[in-house]
């Protein structure tokens, strides 16, 4: 069930009204539920049933501190991408022996803080990665563990700019390739080889690519056992979608794991899994006040007070996010709206076209903002970025504070 209904004619985060927060904390503004990110995380958890495997989740989907630490109370792992994702994990009250270790780009500094702190997994992205990671771990005198991200090039059919397991794009290594480097890594002093992973894309909504992907890493892992390379898990990444809008699947997590599972069933190969946005996606909103109805005869114009700067997923993937008004009404001016924001920029919209009764004044929730979205926000126009309210039951709890004008320019100087 989602966590956010409508409770006498006005939308509620569990029970708590988003107008009483909006008039609180002022808009925009971040709002998550807590029990909405459990719930899925246990949706994962029920989908390995007793099948060994780490649930990590993709900090990059969301990475404040309080969503990050009601995770690691649940038993969560994470998947980190920077230094500073895995000192947010660390803040949190993360566990670094659930950790693993994505990116193209790891920096010799990153790997050393990584292998003191001792986390689970370094997933591998190409053979000078991997000399780099032996060199810095040989320097303190560790063995590091190591997976190598496989490029199965299988198409997960979703929208280009994330979509990441095709041969023409930079991830990871080719699948034709990559046995010569899991040889290589074997012979060398400071590396451990465990794993073999993959992320073919985000937001996809069936399992058959899935399934194609798993069934071609796994005929790579019998061959690397018939020479003595034996791994300890296999890592799925993340990519499962969500509901963004009516036309949309809803994928079953639950059932999705059970399937990749199945594929294990007669081996003893771990699961390891990084889901985003199927955790945190559909339990954020942001909530936006409409300054200024607008019309030019062709186009109705709600001109709200969040932007692309707040949040960029419309402008930068055409992605549809539904938008609700927070206190429907009737006796407003019944329009298709375009809700655009205060940006100087034609791509500054949240959604368009879109049927609704309005008044200025009013507030309407950007649903599915849980993920890829405060993350993803800038200071662009020099605006602060929102606050993040977390919510459970009727306790809302301010998880991240308004920025301040000040804040934006504290680290500028007058250049004299
Ligand atoms: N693992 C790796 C290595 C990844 O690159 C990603 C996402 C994930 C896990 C998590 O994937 P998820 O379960 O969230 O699909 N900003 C875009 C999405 C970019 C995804 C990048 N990688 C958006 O707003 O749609």
């Amino acid at each position: 069930m989602s966590a956010f209904t409508y409770q006498q004619d006005q939308l509620y985060v569990e029970n708590v009204s988003l107008t009483e927060l909006a008039e609180t904390h002022g808009t925009p503004l971040y709002v998550y539920s807590k029990s909405a990110i459990e719930q899925q995380f246990d949706a994962y958890q029920q989908g390995l049933g007793g099948h060994d495997g780490l649930i990590c989740f993709a900090v990059k989907a969301n990475s404040n501190l309080a969503v990050l630490n009601c995770l690691a109370k649940r038993g969560a792992g994470f998947d980190i991408v920077s230094q500073g994702e895995l000192e947010r994990v660390i803040a949190a009250g993360g566990d670094a022996s659930k950790i693993v270790f994505s990116g193209v780009a790891k920096q010799a500094k990153e790997m050393e803080r990584a292998l003191e702190l001792g986390i689970h997994c370094f997933n591998v992205e190409s053979d000078e990665e991997l000399d780099r990671l032996n060199d810095v771990a040989a320097k303190l005198n560790v063995k590091a563990p190591v997976s190598f991200r496989v490029n199965p090039d299988v198409d997960a059919q979703t929208h280009p700019y994330i979509s990441t397991g095709l041969r023409e794009n930079k991830f990871g290594i080719d699948i034709r390739t990559v046995k010569a480097t899991y040889q290589r890594a074997a012979q060398m002093s400071h590396i451990n080889v465990v794993g073999m992973d993959c992320h073919i894309g985000s937001q996809l909504l069936e399992a058959q690519p899935f399934e194609d992907a798993i069934d071609r890493l796994l005929t790579l892992v019998d061959e690397l056992s018939a020479i003595g390379i034996n791994l300890k898990h296999i890592d799925m990444g993340g990519g499962i979608g969500v509901k963004y809008s009516e036309d949309d699947i809803e994928p079953n997590v639950t059932q999705y794991i059970q399937k990749l599972v199945n594929h294990l069933k007669s081996r003893n190969l771990a699961l390891v899994l990084e889901p985003g946005r199927s955790i945190v996606a559909n339990a954020g909103v942001l909530v936006s006040r409409v300054e200024y109805l607008k019309d030019n005869g062709e186009h109705h114009f709600a001109i709200i007070d969040g932007g692309m700067n707040d949040l960029i997923r419309p402008a930068l993937y055409q992605a549809w996010m539904e938008i609700k008004p927070v206190q429907p009404r009737s006796d407003g001016k019944e329009a298709y709206w375009d809700f655009v924001g205060p940006i100087c920029e034609t791509g500054d919209f949240l959604g368009k076209n879109r049927k609704m009764s309005l008044k200025s004044g009013d507030l309407i929730a950007v649903m599915s903002a849980g993920a890829y979205s405060f993350v993803m926000a800038s200071n662009y126009n020099t605006r602060g970025r929102p606050a993040e309210i977390l919510v459970s039951d009727r306790e809302a709890k301010v998880v991240r504070q308004r920025e301040q004008l000040s804040d934006l320019w504290a680290l500028e100087s007058l250049g004299e």
